[in-house]
């Protein structure tokens, strides 16, 4: 028999991307600490997802629980299109010092979907502002994941995830992704491919190019070398079109930089920001755009103004979470934390690389993964592997046969270890 809660979840609760036919009862959870989550039935996981890739300090990080309830003592909410305020103002400041060059203005909204949205209409909003109104396509690349909404799925139609709705999605050409991995032979061609076909695409009529950069996150933890999303930007930019770079999983320290967009040369001219944005503790996404892209909105009547907005923009509690998110992120400490979870990924990976090559084992920064075999999401190739690492008191949610981790920064080393031990020891069997 279950217990009281999980019995109100069957009756009234419905779980994202979950079967609840066949799905167990969920845990309870009722605590939250460091890198680990507690259960009501006395259980201890080690969380190697950051929660959806949203925990960045920790769980219960005690600077931003304490931010958010002054913030929450102050002012909790208000209109952001009749007011400002401070943690609104010192957060995009404190994201336009972070990010390079001139991206500096801060459009907030609620999460990484919303992020996505925001910067495709400011996209398209954008070229008929400059007299180029023929330009209205988007290009993404095969695979990509932006997000559950209707333009965020239009952009991620190759990701597997949306066949129900195909009907609302407006046409995006994909381009392939050369995805690749540790002792990869394959890579200059994959990229040579890649390249060439988004030299074909591109034309005076592509408005925007929108990509995850360096890793695609939900399409299964797929690297690309930064030398091609370099090539990728540089091309974009002669053709005049818009890059887009979706950073909602990668911003905030997760690729070994604070943002994947300066392991390139090139500034992107919109960046999605969300999840890591509030260390993980309150929904929030922001779309940041440069200087110039921004003074094209600016004029004399209400049209040339972006018309979009959310009842929660810029929510007070939010920001203020964010302010100490970031306060923690760019201590010297977190640096050397995340440069040790990067050395025991790298050092993990070559030695799986090296003794079983077919698991096309990867990392970048803070993430790992391997992939098990061919397969795609939603099937249990994985899940012998996932409830192995339950009955071990770790939480894994493999991306079909994609088994990854992306701990928050705090998680022990030792614990890392741990848990890179367990993978081994099972893809040995
Ligand atoms: C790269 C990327 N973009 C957008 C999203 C959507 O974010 P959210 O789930 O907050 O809407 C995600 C979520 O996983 C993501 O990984």
């Amino acid at each position: 028999m279950s217990d009281p809660i999980q019995q109100l979840d069957r009756r009234h609760l419905w779980h994202p991307f979950c079967q609840a036919e066949t799905g167990p009862d969920l845990p309870v959870a009722i605590q939250g600490q460091g890198a680990h989550l507690f259960t009501q039935d006395g259980g201890r996981y080690l969380d190697l997802v950051s929660s959806w890739w949203v925990t960045l300090h920790g769980h219960g990080e005690p600077s931003i629980a304490a931010a958010i309830a002054r913030q929450a003592a102050r002012l909790e909410q208000v209109i952001f299109a009749d007011f400002t305020h401070a943690p609104a103002a010192e957060l995009a400041a404190g994201l336009a010092a972070l990010l390079p060059g001139d991206l500096n203005k801060v459009f907030f909204s609620d999460d990484g979907s919303t992020a996505v949205e925001v910067a495709l209409k400011m996209a398209l909003q954008y070229f008929p502002l400059t007299g180029q109104s023929e330009r209205t396509e988007i290009l993404a690349f095969d695979q990509g994941y932006h997000g559950d909404t209707v333009g965020a799925m239009s952009v991620g139609h190759s990701s597997g995830y949306f066949r129900a709705w195909q009907s609302l999605l407006f046409p995006v050409s994909m381009l392939p992704w050369p995805a690749t991995w540790a002792g990869d032979q394959t890579v200059e061609a994959k990229e040579q491919a890649a390249l060439a076909a988004l030299d074909a695409a591109l034309s005076e009529r592509v408005a925007a190019v929108i990509l995850e950069p360096l890793i695609q996150g939900a399409g299964g933890m797929r690297l690309c070398r930064p030398a091609f999303l370099q090539q990728v930007a540089e091309k974009v930019r002669a053709a005049g079109a818009l890059l887009i770079f979706d950073e909602v999983m990668t911003g905030f320290g997760r690729t070994g930089s604070l943002f994947a967009c300066e392991q390139i040369t090139l500034v992107p001219d919109l960046v999605c920001l969300s999840k890591g944005l509030t260390g993980g503790f309150l929904p929030m996404g922001a779309t940041v755009a440069r200087d110039g892209f921004c003074q094209l909105f600016v004029g004399k009547t209400l049209d040339r103004a972006f018309l979009h907005g959310h009842s929660y923009t810029a929510n007070p509690l939010g920001c203020a979470a964010g302010l100490a998110s970031l306060k923690l992120l760019t201590r010297a400490d977190c640096g050397a934390a995340r440069r040790q979870i990067a050395e025991i990924h790298e050092r993990r990976v070559a030695r799986l690389a090296a003794s079983l090559p077919h698991l096309q084992a990867r990392t970048i920064g803070t993430i790992a993964a391997i992939t098990l075999r061919e397969g795609r999401y939603g099937d249990d190739s994985a899940k012998a592997i996932k409830t192995l690492f339950w009955d071990n008191g770790m939480l894994i949610r493999p991306l079909g046969p994609v088994v990854y981790f992306l701990p928050p920064y705090c998680v022990s080393l030792d614990e890392l270890e741990r848990a890179w031990d367990l993978l081994e020891q099972a893809v040995r069997l």
